[in-house]
């Protein structure tokens, strides 16, 4: 590999890290860290990520209310699944992931 071509890859890979960098928030990574505990397994009477039947009923309030009662909290859900670190955009990103398969 000559000069050039190292130069050129370095670059690139610099310029791939910067995009993810500014990429939307992982769902599904902020969903395993926040949300799994309770949603895989239906602790507390959470609804389980998949689970359409648990799920219809709640996405009938629209999926503003969802990303509200979570942001915000919901009975025993806690506000931000208990991560007070989490920003909106986070928090609504894990919902998409966790809601995905049953809208
Ligand atoms: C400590 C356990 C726990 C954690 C952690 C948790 N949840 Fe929940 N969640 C619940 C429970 C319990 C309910 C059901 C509340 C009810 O209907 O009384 C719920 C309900 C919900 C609902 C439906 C609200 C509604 O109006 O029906 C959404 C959406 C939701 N959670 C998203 C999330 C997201 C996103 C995360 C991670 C950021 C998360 N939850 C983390 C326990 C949890």
């Amino acid at each position: 590999m000559n000069k050039l071509t190292t130069a050129l890859l370095t670059g690139a890979a610099a310029l791939a890290f910067t995009a993810s960098a500014q990429a939307e928030p992982d769902g599904e990574a902020i969903y395993n860290q926040a949300c799994m505990a309770c949603h895989m397994t239906g602790a507390a009477g959470a609804p389980i990520k998949g689970d359409e039947a648990a799920w219809a009923p709640r996405l009938e309030k629209g999926m503003d209310v969802m990303y509200e009662h979570s942001i915000e909290g919901f009975q025993a859900m806690p506000a931000r699944g208990g991560h007070p670190n989490l920003s909106d955009e986070e928090v609504k990103a894990a919902v998409d992931f966790m809601l995905e398969p049953v809208l």
